[in-house]
């Protein structure tokens, strides 16, 4: 059975994410969540005060930032390492989330990241969650999908995991931190988010996690049956 490249772009918060990891978990496939690598990147320039406007700070920075990915088998969840330390609990913060757009607009980044997640998916076998996957890392991926929600049902979502982990954020600043992000995701000069001309459009607003999964993974079936 040939293995395929799974590109998942979209809007922030509408179940890419959670869609990707099953489809993967029920592929046998790797997941990748660029999106983490993103805001471990963040997490970092954070830490260590790094100036947004200073390329060669920033090159040196990523000189020095090792991303990995780490399936713990005790808890059954993905970890995102940053250099060896799982920040996983960390980067989904919302300090973070206020951030991510900003430090992911620059070309230093986006180079070193979109290197990164070619060389992660050059077997394939993968599904990948992010922005411009369909567009830039994986232009040749073999199924694209582009994901949208309303925004106050992806921000209710949101606030729902924020919750489970213990923060409590009011709606009013989950919209305003969406309606940015997308915004600034989707206006910068390199890779904004916009939907490949060969992807499929998938509107979760009233879909159950379930059937996007299913949905998704019956896009998968119909392209691995014509290769
Ligand atoms: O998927 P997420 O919300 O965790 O992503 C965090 C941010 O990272 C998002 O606001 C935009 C950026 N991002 C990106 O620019 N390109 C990607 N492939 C993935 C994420």
């Amino acid at each position: 059975m040939p293995k395929i490249v799974i590109a998942i772009d979209g809007h922030s918060s509408c179940g890419k994410s959670t869609t990707a990891k099953a489809v993967a978990a029920r592929m046998g496939y790797g997941y990748i969540d660029t999106g983490a690598m993103y805001r471990a990147v963040t997490l970092f320039f954070t830490q260590e005060r790094i100036s947004l406007t200073n390329p060669r700070e920033i090159n040196a920075a990523l000189d020095a930032i090792h991303i990995t990915f780490n399936h713990n088998s005790r808890t059954g969840k993905n970890e995102t390492c940053l250099n060896g330390l799982n920040v996983e609990e960390e980067i989904r913060k919302m300090y973070i989330s206020n951030l991510v757009s900003e430090v992911s607009v620059i070309p230093e980044v986006r180079r070193a990241m979109v290197a990164q997640q070619q060389r992660m998916g050059r077997r394939r076998g993968v599904v990948m969650d992010g922005r411009d996957i369909g567009t830039k890392v994986f232009p040749d991926a073999e199924v694209k999908v582009f994901m949208t929600a309303e925004t106050l049902i992806r921000a209710k979502r949101r606030q729902q995991e924020l919750l489970a982990k213990g923060e409590l954020i009011n709606l009013d600043d989950i919209v305003e931190n969406l309606k940015k992000r997308d915004f600034i995701d989707s206006t910068r000069a390199e890779s904004p988010l916009i939907q490949a001309p060969d992807a499929i459009l998938l509107d979760t607003s009233y879909m159950t996690i379930e059937e996007q999964v299913d949905w998704v993974i019956e896009q998968a079936d119909r392209r691995l049956a014509q290769l």
